[in-house]
Formats: C-alpha cells, sequence, structure tokens
C-alpha cells in the first residue's frame, strides 16, 4: 500500500518539478562531455595533429613536405619512412614499431633497392 501511495505520489508531481529533476541529471552530464571534449581538443592541438592529419611534427611550417632522390645517388638501397614519425624522415628510424604498438596501426617503411642488393 505505501509502495503505490509513492509512486502516485511522483506521478502526480507537477510537470515543472518532473523536468527539474531531469535537469539535474542532464546539465552536468552535458558540461562534463562538453569539458572532456574541450581537453580532447586541446591535447590533438598541442599534438600539432588536426583531425585526419598525419604529420604531426615535420616541416609543419611548409605548405608541402616534398623530397626528391635521383636515382644515382641512391646507392644499393634506401629505407624511407611513411608513418611520418622518423627523427630522422623521410628515412625510416624505426619509429614506425612504436607508432604500430601504440595505434594498432601496420604501416612500415618503403624500401628501395637495386635488384641485387
Ligand atoms: S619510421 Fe616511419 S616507416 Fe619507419
Amino acid at each position: 500500500r505505501q509502495a503505490l501511495f509513492i509512486g502516485l505520489s511522483a506521478s502526480k508531481e507537477p510537470l515543472m518539478m518532473q523536468h527539474r529533476e531531469h535537469l539535474v541529471v542532464a546539465v552536468p552530464v552535458a558540461v562534463f562531455a562538453a569539458a572532456g571534449g574541450f581537453l580532447v581538443g586541446q591535447y590533438l592541438s598541442r599534438r600539432g595533429c588536426k583531425k585526419g592529419q598525419v604529420n604531426s611534427s615535420i616541416s609543419k611550417d611548409s605548405p608541402k613536405v616534398v623530397h626528391s632522390f635521383d636515382m644515382e645517388d641512391i646507392g644499393t638501397k634506401a629505407v624511407y619512412c611513411r608513418c611520418w614519425k622518423s627523427k630522422k624522415f623521410p628515412y625510416c628510424d624505426g619509429a614506425h614499431a612504436k607508432h604500430n604498438e601504440e595505434t594498432g596501426d601496420n604501416v612500415g617503411p618503403l624500401i628501395v633497392k637495386k635488384r641485387d642488393a
């Protein structure tokens, strides 16, 4: 009988009181979500990586990062970075291994070599 009474009293609450109860929950959740989104955005911008960008640090002041090599100057073998994490970019320094481990990615270098090298 008491439960029935509580149920009836809750359903007879004025509509404004029910909306206030929802707002008490919804407003902190919205504020928390907005703060979380802001912090993630700050983190990504500090890393120099906007959404969709793969280059976080190499020649960021340049409109386009391009390297050109003459085939005759390559020698017997050259290993080029494709993950954009190498400290010796455009050459691979093995940084792709850490990147793959941290992200679950599977990137690796481009290896150019003479046929019999
Ligand atoms: S360091 Fe980038 S592919 Fe190896």
